[in-house]
C-alpha cells in the first residue's frame, strides 16, 4: 500500500508512540488526524509536524477515545476534513491497575469501538475503500505480566479481538486488513509506571520485581515501533498478523493452528489475503 494520498486516523496521537507513527506516516507521503484526550501533547505534536511537513497535512482533534459521542465526531470531522479514511491506529493507552475499569474503558474498550467505527467507514461492501486498522496491544498482550494483570488481560484482548476480527473482514471481502504490534517496554512517558509503585495497585507488594521484568523485557526506542507499524501499514500480505516489536527486532507471532478454521477453503476470490500466520 503506497501511502501518498491516504488519509490516517491516530489516537494518542500526541506523543509517544502514536506520535511516532503519525510521524512516520507524514514522511511516507500520508495525512494525518491526531487524535488525543491532552490538547496540550496534542497541540505540541501538530505544532512540531506543521514545521517539518506544512500544515496542511495534519489536524488535531480533541478526543476522548471512551467517548463514543467524541470518536464518532472525530471520524466525522477528519472526513469533512481530507475527505477519506484508510488507515486506522487504535493506540491511546494507559497503565493504571488501581482504576482498572479506566484501563479496559481506554485499552480494550475504545480499541473495539475504533476499529468498528473505522470498518464502518472503510469497507468496500458499503462504498468504503478498503484499508487498514493496526491494533496497539503489547507484549503485555501475549505473556502474563504479574504488576499489571489487568493490563495483560485488556492486551490479550486486543490480540485476541483483531485476529478475529481480520478473520471475519477477510470472509466478509471487506477489503480491510486488521494486525496487531506487541512492543516490549518503549522509552515514552507511559514508561514513568516503572518508577511508580502506585500503578500497580493489587500487586502492590510485587513492585520490587519491576527491575528484574525490565532487564528481562528489556526497552526499545519509539522509532524501531514505528518501522514495524509501516510494515503491517503498508504490507498487502499481512492480515491478522501481530507483530513483536523488540531489543533484538521484530518478528511475526506464529500461533498454533489446532484451533483455527481453514479460511482458504471456504472463501474463494476475496480480495483481502488469509492471515499470514
Ligand atoms: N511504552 C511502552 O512501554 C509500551 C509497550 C507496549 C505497548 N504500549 C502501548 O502503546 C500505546 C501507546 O503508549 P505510549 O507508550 O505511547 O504511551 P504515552 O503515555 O506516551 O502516550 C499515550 C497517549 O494516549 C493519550 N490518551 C490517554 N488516554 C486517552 C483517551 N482516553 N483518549 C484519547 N487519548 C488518550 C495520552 O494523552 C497520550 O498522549 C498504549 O496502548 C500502550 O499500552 C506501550
Amino acid at each position: 500500500m503506497a501511502l501518498s494520498g491516504k488519509v490516517a486516523l491516530v489516537t494518542g496521537a500526541g506523543q509517544g508512540l502514536g506520535k511516532g507513527f503519525s510521524d512516520i506516516l507524514l514522511k511516507n507521503g500520508a495525512t494525518v488526524a491526531l487524535l488525543d484526550i491532552n490538547e496540550t501533547v496534542g497541540k505540541s505534536a501538530k505544532a512540531d509536524f506543521d514545521k517539518e511537513y506544512g500544515e496542511d497535512r495534519t489536524i488535531f482533534l480533541k478526543c476522548d477515545v471512551t467517548s463514543d459521542e467524541q470518536l464518532k465526531d472525530a471520524f466525522q470531522k477528519t472526513i469533512k476534513r481530507f475527505g477519506r479514511i484508510n488507515i486506522m491506529s487504535n493506540n491511546a493507552g494507559i497503565v493504571d491497575e488501581t482504576n482498572w475499569e479506566k484501563m479496559v474503558a481506554i485499552n480494550l474498550n475504545a480499541v473495539i469501538r475504533g476499529t468498528y467505527l473505522a470498518l464502518q467507514h472503510m469497507k468496500k461492501d458499503t462504498g468504503g475503500e478498503g484499508g487498514v486498522i493496526v491494533n496497539t496491544a503489547s507484549i503485555a498482550g501475549l505473556a502474563p505480566f504479574l504488576l499489571l494483570p489487568v493490563y495483560a488481560a485488556a492486551k490479550h484482548a486486543v490480540v485476541g479481538f483483531s485476529r478475529s476480527v481480520a478473520d471475519a473482514s477477510m470472509m466478509s471481502g471487506y477489503g480491510v486488513r486488521i494486525n496487531t504490534l506487541c512492543p516490549t517496554f518503549v522509552k515514552t512517558p507511559l514508561l514513568e509506571f516503572l518508577s511508580n509503585a502506585g500503578t500497580a495497585g493489587q500487586f502492590f507488594h510485587l513492585f520490587h520485581l519491576v527491575q528484574d521484568i525490565e532487564a528481562r523485557i528489556g526497552i526499545v526506542e519509539v522509532p524501531a515501533v514505528a518501522e514495524g507499524f509501516l510494515q503491517l501499514v503498508t504490507d498487502e500480505d499481512k492480515n491478522g498478523a501481530v507483530m513483536v516489536v523488540k531489543e533484538e527486532g521484530r518478528s511475526y507471532m506464529d500461533f498454533p493452528k489446532e484451533f483455527m478454521l481453514d479460511l482458504k477453503a471456504h472463501i474463494p476470490g476475496s480480495e483481502t489475503k488469509p492471515p499470514s500466520q
